[in-house]
């Protein structure tokens, strides 16, 4: 009843308004915590009580973890942050496209800095809060915008940031920071694994590296991405980033905005591209995790049907509110009972060509 009574209001405000109202909201760890059925899952050395996390953007400066936590996520990602606080781009930079169940964001990494987000970070684990306690943390990092060398910024986001996080992703896919998505050529994606690997070291600590990638990729920079990734041990790959396309078919006059565009119109072409990805990938090789429109259990069980180990959302739960994540999990285990799979390690991979996948999971769903 309150959750709903705040979503409702939140709907009101401006996008930009609503965002900062709901990680106030979550740093108060208000609402009641849902009762959920566990589906461990357990991915690069970790174990998540379920598989669907935050996405990154969400909360940007590690304001409200373990508020998020409670809404039943079993990972937040936090970030994306960046070695130096910087401003972003002018406002606005955040627009809903109510009819399309979309956002278009084009925030540009406006971030408090790693020192703000370490300081956060430092007085939850004094407060006996931390990593590994009661959900999984990630902390997703990115370059500065006039950063003169990108790739050591990631070294220096690491160094600062890892021994806070239970994994680290490497965010190479915004289209909102001029040159970031560059860094996914196969050249450049070593570098950045070796300054992410450099920053590890200098932090003291060993952790799962992920990259999160953009969907507007061609099939030969996926085989490339995943052949690099492959070579040089990345723990996981996340699948996908907002898209710079503008499918047809969008009817909101702010679909002209600048930026990328996530929801509903990037569900169907993230999970090709995770499905792409996952047929380049040998077994035991990096992990994938699903992101990209998903809002319902249908829609994550299709991802881990083409191959997610993890699936993430954000817009989803921006437009329809926070008891949305718990219905996903609830629903997702519903529809793993209904397909006689125990697990989300006997799911994953069993239908590898996406349309069928997504077909299969709608058709279950409709059924129940
Ligand atoms: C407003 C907004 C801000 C975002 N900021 C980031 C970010 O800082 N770093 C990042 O890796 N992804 C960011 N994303 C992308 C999401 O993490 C996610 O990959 C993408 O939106 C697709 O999932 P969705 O359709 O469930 O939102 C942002 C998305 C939105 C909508």
């Amino acid at each position: 009843m309150i959750w709903r009574l705040a979503a409702g209001m939140a709907r009101l405000l401006p996008p930009e308004a609503a965002h900062r109202a709901a990680v106030m909201t979550l740093r108060h760890r208000i609402g009641p915590v849902p009762d959920l059925p566990p589906i461990t899952v357990s991915v690069a050395g970790l174990e998540f009580t379920n598989p669907l996390g935050l996405a990154a953007g969400f909360d940007k400066d590690a304001a409200c973890p373990d508020g998020a936590l409670r809404l039943g996520f079993g990972h937040v990602e936090l970030g994306t942050i960046t070695p130096h606080p910087q401003p972003g781009n002018p406002r606005p930079r955040v627009f809903r496209l109510a009819g399309d169940r979309a956002v278009i964001n084009r925030y540009g990494f406006n971030s408090r800095g790693m020192e703000a987000a370490a300081a956060g970070l430092a007085r939850r684990r004094e407060t006996g809060r931390g990593p590994a306690q009661g959900g999984i943390i990630g902390i997703n990092v990115g370059a500065n915008k006039t950063s003169a060398a990108p790739t050591d910024d990631y070294r220096i986001a690491v160094a600062r940031l890892a021994g806070f996080a239970d994994y680290i992703t490497l965010n190479i896919s915004s289209p909102n920071t001029p040159g970031l998505r560059d860094l996914q050529t196969a050249d450049n994606l070593r570098l950045l694994i070796a300054a992410g690997r450099a920053g590890l070291a200098e932090a003291g600590c060993e952790r799962p590296l992920f990259i999160k990638l953009a969907p507007d990729l061609a099939p030969a920079d996926i085989e490339a991405i995943a052949a690099t990734a492959v070579a040089e041990g990345v723990a996981g790959l996340i699948a996908t980033n907002t898209t710079i396309a503008r499918p047809d078919g969008l009817r909101s006059a702010t679909a002209v905005e600048a930026g990328g565009l996530s929801g509903a119109p990037l569900y169907a072409l993230s999970t090709h591209v995770l499905a792409e990805m996952a047929g380049r990938l040998p077994a035991g090789g990096p992990v994938l995790v699903g992101a990209g429109g998903v809002a319902s259990g249908w829609q994550a069980y299709a991802k881990i049907l083409v191959g997610a180990s993890l699936v993430q959302l954000y817009t989803a739960l921006a437009l329809e509110g926070p008891e949305l994540p718990a219905r996903v999990i609830s629903d997702l285990a519903a529809l793993m009972a209904a397909d006689g799979v125990t697990d989300i390690a006997a799911a994953r991979g069993q239908i590898p060509d996406a349309d069928k996948a997504m077909q299969h999971a709608l058709r279950l769903a409709q059924s129940a």
